[in-house]
Order: C-alpha cells, then structure tokens, then sequence
C-alpha cells in the first residue's frame, strides 16, 4: 500500500503547522532535512502530509527535531506511511504496543535485554527480506548516550547513479536473494542480545528475492538495492561471481561521498526512506545507556 493510500482514510486536520523543511548541515548531496517547528503530537493537515511524502522522496532522511510525543502517536504518526511491520524478534517489542521495537542497550531488573542492543551493525535497508520489503522505519530518540550512538545512512540513488555505464548494464535484469538468516549466527555467537530463533519464526523469515536495482515507486528513480547484512547472492551467476559482484557494490554504496552521519540530539525522531538509503549503526560505548523506539512501514514488492 502507498503512503497515499495508507493515509486515504485518515481524518486530516484542516489547520497547517508552520514548520520548515531544510537541509541538515553537512548533508551530501541532498541526502537528510530537519523538520522544525512540527509537533507530531497535533493532528497533521493533508497539506503538511504531503509537503513530508514529498521531502522523504527528495532527501531520504527526514530529522523530526524535539518531539516530545508517546508510543502510541509515533505508532500513529508511522501508520499514515503504510500498515507497520512486526519483528520477528517478539522479546523485544515494548510491552503494550507490538508495533514498536525497542532498539537498545539496557537490561531489565533480571538482566535480560530489553532490546536489540546490536541493531544495524552491518549496513542494510530493514526488513529487505521480506517479500514487501519495508517503505521506510521511524526511529524515536528515547535516552541517548553522551558519546557515540550516531546511525550512518548512505544514498542507493547516488550510488547506483554513479556506477558506470557497463556495470548499470550487466546489473539490469538482475535479481539477488535476501535472507534475515545469513548473519544472524555469526552475530549471534558476539552479542547478549540474539536468541536462538525458535522454527516458527524461522519460517517467518523465509528468503526473498528482489532486483539488484530496483525503481523508486514515490521517485521514479533507480536505486541500488542489495546490503552487506541480508543480500546472500546474486541468482543466475555461479557463487564465486555472485561474491565478488556483490562485495564490489557492498564497498561502492557505501562510500563516504553518499553517507550522511546522525548525531542524535534529545527527542529526535528520524524517519528513512529503506527504497533510497541502506543505514548502519555506528555503535555505542558498553557502559552508556541507549533507547530508541522504531516503527517500520510496509512498503510494496521492489520493481526494476
Ligand atoms: C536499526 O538498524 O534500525 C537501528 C539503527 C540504530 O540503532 O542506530
């Protein structure tokens, strides 16, 4: 479902807030705006939706500078997007409101994790596995760190568009596999965080199959679509080939020339665009507490 029809339904309010959309500093290349002056908390108008869809196709990352708003609005505010998605790693959820994960550090009083402590450590676009892959994921600064805890997002559109000609050739018509479990191990055996998956959730995951380069619905433009986390090969090349194709757009799309860095400041909310940028998490010192709150938007089956 398209963010227009997911927010068919929705009441508008007929109010505009006034708000400005502008690049972040230091942004490459038109990649993040901050949006200030805009309270989620209040009813959005039609106008002021639209004015968001249209910067989230122009820059991708969209900061939400303090918001001071509940669980239940981000859920609200995120299902204008499309229907949200649920992890599969249920344990994490915050308790009362499935739709969001809590991306953090901490433990609770029996020292179990509270969250995934080790989200985004290798670079990805959430939930590529799936067969609807997801439209785009709203991450909601809830404690953050004095030092550290930065989330990197690198631009697929200025990636694929810097290829050259002979290589945007040989990737037409290419189609990679997807899979949640080709990591999950090997992160697995370093981390506190990950449980051993039971079968049923296993089976929710099951590999998916995606153009390497994939259109933009919003956009129209073409965008690199495989990740260093879930792409596992290419279809139709032997292994070998399928490795060193995809270690060669691994290392190109993420360059520094197409990354913007978040520095995350009290009540941030960031909402990326999964079609448009790969994202990883830079990492946070041990000892610092981290707490977000994501929700993540179904998006539609990639096209090339
Ligand atoms: C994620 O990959 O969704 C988490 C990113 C972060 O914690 O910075």
């Amino acid at each position: 479902m398209s963010a227009v029809l997911a927010a068919r339904d929705h009441v508008f309010s007929p109010r505009r807030q006034d708000f400005v959309i502008r690049p972040v500093p230091g942004a490459a290349g038109g990649l993040g705006a901050e949006v200030v002056g805009l309270d989620l908390s209040r009813p959005l108008s039609r106008d002021d939706f639209e004015r968001l869809q249209s910067a989230h196709w122009e820059h991708h990352v969209l900061v939400f500078r303090d918001q001071r708003i509940t669980p239940s609005e981000q859920v609200a505010f995120s299902r204008l997007w499309g229907p949200l998605q649920i992890h599969v790693l249920r344990q994490f959820q915050l308790p009362g409101h499935p739709e969001i994960l809590q991306v953090s550090n901490l433990r609770d009083e029996q020292g179990q994790p509270l969250g995934l402590g080790d989200a985004g450590q290798l670079w990805h676009s959430d939930l590529s596995y799936k067969e609807k892959p997801s439209l785009g994921s709203l991450l909601h600064a809830q404690e953050l760190p004095e030092e550290g805890g930065d989330t990197l997002f690198a631009d697929q559109h200025a990636a694929y568009e810097a290829l050259p000609g002979t290589l945007k050739q040989r990737l037409a018509g290419l189609q990679a596999e997807h899979s949640y479990l080709l990591h999950y191990e090997a992160l697995r055996s370093k981390s506190p965080w990950r449980p051993a998956l039971t079968q049923a959730q296993i089976a929710e995951v099951r590999p998916a199959v995606h153009p390497v380069v994939h259109t933009h619905p919003g956009n129209g433009r073409k965008a690199l679509f495989v990740s260093e986390h879930f792409t596992s090969r290419i279809l139709g090349l032997s292994e070998g080939e399928s490795r060193t194709l995809l270690q060669q757009l691994f290392a190109h799309s993420v360059q520094p020339q197409f990354v913007y860095r978040h520095q995350w400041q009290p009540h941030d909310m960031v909402f990326w665009d999964n079609r448009a940028v790969l994202h990883l998490a830079a990492g946070t010192p041990s000892h610092l507490r981290r707490k977000l709150y994501r929700t993540t938007v179904e998006g539609a089956r990639p096209v090339a």
